[in-house]
């Protein structure tokens, strides 16, 4: 039986008709939105994306993690057409809509927060924003710890806890004032979960009073910040410290939810129960789409209209996020996550061992990465081996993705419907680019 192929390149990369966009783009598009991949989508499907030369690749990319059931899959395309033919906007909070509330129902059911309430907006900044305006509504305290590396969106407040100063921050203060940061564990690096815990108690003495912070905002997994996993008595321990001092925690999912790490929810691996939960990306396949889910108490306290925005609760994203919920419990997507990262990271600590540049193979389920170094013992990050990799996948079919706040980690956001033969394929064509790059 003849094997089917998913790669198919037809062109050099970028091909003739990519390129040709490309320069078009330097004329009219702003110059800070640089491309990090120079092929031109024409479609996508699954685990697959085609430019517009006629080249197929395999998408480790998955639109940043946007695409956990897959580009453009019937069921999500289905309901956003259907939504899209009977009206596309009211405004919420002027005219109601049904998916509005049926979406919110079976979050409030899925979330890992008892009793919970939701608010739908269009981004993970604007999630992360408005837990912030829960948390200070709700404790009536103006102060907000975030982490070293964390990584929460570009907006004000959300780049003002975005830990990164090239490319997110530099030049572009001031930024929002109570906004605090503490280390991030790293078994990598260091510090350990205790020192990180003993640094954020000691925070609360040096740098702002317990009783003046409203939030403190975590990923369960960093995810810019290069797959760095909380360890379980960490994430406890940060929970300890809120209970003891009246502080929401803020459980940002927006990169970690939605199967990601082999279950619905990152924080779920800890037995953590967070105040606030932040979901985006994968949540509508791609569609504008974000939540702040959590205790209703908390999402009671703003004012009456404190909260909301013209777009906010879009029903053509909502109705796909509802086909998504399907296709997550039809084709158990959680499952399927945890499977295909036990394939991926056996092949990763292979790497590992065959080449000393791969320093360290971490993650959740599929939310897995490699991190590359000059040297095993200093551990000197090694960002243009990582972008030295990323152009030879590509130019063997594989769209890969750098994280970490060196830029020298790669990392795995594949669509998790990728079947076994793809996986294989992409698997063999990253092996192939880090030889070409290593050696
Ligand atoms: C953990 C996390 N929070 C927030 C954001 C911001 O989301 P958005 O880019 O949709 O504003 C991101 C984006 O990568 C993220 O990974």
């Amino acid at each position: 039986m003849a094997v089917t192929r998913s790669i198919e390149l037809r062109t050099e990369i970028p091909g003739p008709r990519s390129r040709e966009i490309l320069e078009r783009k330097e004329r009219v598009v702003a110059d800070p939105l640089s491309v990090f991949l120079p092929v031109v989508v024409d479609e996508a499907r699954g685990a697959t994306l085609t430019d517009v030369d006629g080249n197929t690749f395999i998408d480790f990319t998955g639109g940043v993690g946007c695409l956990n059931v897959g580009h453009s899959h019937p069921q999500v395309v289905a309901a956003a057409q259907e939504q899209l033919a009977r009206f596309s906007h009211t405004d919420f909070t002027i005219v109601p809509y049904e998916v509005y509330v049926t979406l919110a129902e079976r979050l409030c059911e899925l979330a890992p927060v008892q009793n919970a309430k939701a608010a739908f907006f269009n981004a993970g900044a604007e999630a992360i924003e408005n837990a912030v305006k829960f948390s200070r509504a709700y404790t009536k305290r103006p102060a907000v710890i975030g982490f070293e590396g964390g990584f929460h969106g570009r907006t004000l407040l959300a780049v003002s806890l975005t830990s990164k100063t090239h490319p997110y921050k530099a030049g572009l203060g001031p930024f929002a004032p109570e906004v605090y940061r503490v280390p991030f564990p790293n078994a990598y690096r260091g510090p350990s979960a205790d020192e990180a815990l003993a640094a954020l108690e000691r925070a609360l003495v040096t740098q702002v009073a317990a009783e003046t912070v409203a939030a403190i905002v975590i990923e369960p997994v960093q995810g810019e910040g290069g797959f760095i996993v909380a360890p379980p008595e960490f994430l406890q321990g940060v929970r300890r410290l809120c209970d003891e001092h009246g502080i929401v925690l803020v459980a940002d999912e927006v990169q970690t939810g939605f199967g990601r790490t082999g279950r619905t929810w990152g924080i779920e691996h800890s037995g953590v129960e967070p105040d606030l939960v932040t979901i985006a990306k994968s949540i509508a396949a791609g569609l504008p789409l974000s939540a702040v889910v959590g205790k209703a108490e908390i999402m009671d306290a703003p004012g009456d209209s404190a909260i909301g925005g013209t777009y906010v609760g879009n029903p053509v994203a909502q109705a796909a996020a509802l086909a998504v919920l399907d296709v997550f419990e039809e084709e158990d997507i959680n499952a399927r996550a945890a499977a295909i990262g036990e394939t991926i990271q056996a092949r990763m600590l292979a790497w590992q061992e065959r080449w000393d540049a791969i320093g360290d193979v971490r993650g959740l389920g599929a939310m897995l990465a490699i991190e590359l170094v000059e040297d095993r013992e200093t551990k000197e990050p090694a960002a243009n081996v990582a972008s030295a990799v990323v152009e030879a996948a590509a130019e063997r079919g594989l769209l890969l993705l750098k994280c970490g706040i060196y830029s020298n980690c790669i990392r795995v956001l594949t669509p998790l419907v990728i079947s076994d033969a793809e996986l294989d394929e992409a698997l063999e064509a990253w092996e192939q680019a880090l030889d070409a790059s290593l050696g």
